[in-house]
């Protein structure tokens, strides 16, 4: 991979240990890749924020990062973490899990590393069309190259902390316009309405493509939080960083292989979500994080209502989200839900909660919970969702 004078000074240690480590990933990574050169990102997005999923070991990176003076050089935010502070009610009670959180946010926080917490920044901050990330997290990616079409690399923790530190990533992927073109021609043949339907599309496809792009057929004016949905069940079986909802993608000039989905494959991919009938602990409404009209539509759902006694219902959104939605977390919470934010179900200590039965609207969690939170899990539509958190 070409570097200009600056970068190879960086490389040679010129800028100091941190950037020079940071610069060595990105190289290591465009050679792996075979990119041309490095290009300037307009924001990064870094996962490996919760201290269940990263550990100790990174811990230490980080701390060593952090006195080497390491800060980001572009506008950088973070994925969520494991706990809530403002919900500690609701969290894990062990001290140890909650200072070394705190440590990991405060060691971000250092860098220069906004901890807004959430796995929906464009929310917060919409990227313009056409600009290059470094982002982190799987559902975030998908969404920013195919509903925002913004352009980045599917990035691991570590690659997004260095190109935030670099301001740079390497020219590789889809990054380049011959990598974006659509490679499977999809055609859904039975409409799709609620969220449910999209994220077992996304399943299914993700097992069936891998990491092929495909172009859909068939979505009768799906909605953004429909495909947020499908993008991210899409990225949790499959590797594909990008989808083409509608028959408007760029035109290729080769004749694409198609496939059909029907309702079985559907069916199918729904089913395998769900590994118990059993009644659910906690209902969980949030993966990936809530928009605003996510949670006024909960909100209206449950107004008047009560949810069971011995049964949660989280809601799962940014602080940003939360306090745009501030009339409509009060009536969740007056109906006994919680609002949670700076965290989700799968990241947080879940079993350690006394959780063994998680229901969910959300297929990326319906597919995660199992390994990553050792709990049973039940797919379910959202009014599914509301009837089995509320009393009659
Ligand atoms: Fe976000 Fe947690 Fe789901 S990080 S995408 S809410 S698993």
């Amino acid at each position: 991979m070409y570097l200009t004078k600056e970068e190879e000074g960086i490389y040679e240690g010129e800028e100091g240990w941190a950037n020079q480590i940071a610069m060595r990933i990105l190289v290591k990574l465009g050679d792996l890749f075979e990119a041309d050169r490095l290009i300037p990102i307009d924001s990064a997005h870094i996962s490996g924020v919760s201290y269940k999923t990263i550990g100790d070991a990174a811990i230490e990176f980080l701390e060593a990062l952090a006195n080497a003076g390491a800060k980001s050089k572009v506008r950088s935010t973070a994925n969520p973490a494991g706990i809530d502070y403002n919900h500690l009610e609701e969290m894990v009670r062990t001290p140890k899990l909650h200072e070394r959180q705190a440590r990991i946010i405060e060691l971000y926080r250092n860098m220069g590393i906004n901890p807004i917490l959430t796995c929906t920044p464009y929310y917060v901050r919409r990227p313009r069309e056409g600009v290059h990330l470094a982002w982190a997290e799987s559902s975030t990616v998908i969404y920013a190259n195919s509903i925002l079409h913004s352009w980045t690399n599917r990035e691991g923790g570590p690659s997004a902390l260095a190109a935030a530190l670099i301001g740079k990533t390497p020219n590789y992927g889809v990054h380049k316009p011959e990598n974006r073109r659509a490679d499977v021609l999809v055609k859904v043949e039975t409409p799709l309405r609620e969220e449910v339907e999209f994220g077992a599309l996304g399943i299914h496809i993700g097992r069936v493509l891998k990491d092929e792009i495909p172009s859909f057929e068939g979505l009768l004016r799906p909605e953004e939080t429909h495909l947020k949905h499908l993008g991210a069940a899409m990225a949790s079986t499959g590797m594909a960083s990008l989808f083409y909802p509608c028959v408007s993608c760029p035109k290729s000039s080769d004749r694409l292989e198609t496939i059909s989905v029907d309702m079985d494959d559907l069916k199918n991919a729904f089913e395998s979500l769900s590994t118990t009938d059993a009644s659910p602990d906690m209902i969980y409404l949030g993966c990936p994080h809530c928009s605003v009209e996510e949670v006024r539509r909960i909100a209206r759902k449950v107004k008047g209502r009560k949810i069971r006694d011995g049964v949660k219902l989280w809601v799962c959104t940014s602080r940003y989200v939360r306090r745009k939605a501030e009339e409509y977390v009060e009536i969740i919470e007056a109906a006994g839900g919680k609002v949670i934010s700076d965290t989700c179900a799968v990241v947080t200590w879940l079993k350690e909660l006394g959780v063994d039965v998680l229901m969910t609207n959300s297929a990326k969690t319906a597919y995660y919970a199992p390994t990553m939170n050792r709990v049973e899990t039940v797919f379910a539509s959202l009014d599914q969702c509301i009837e089995a958190a509320c009393q009659e």
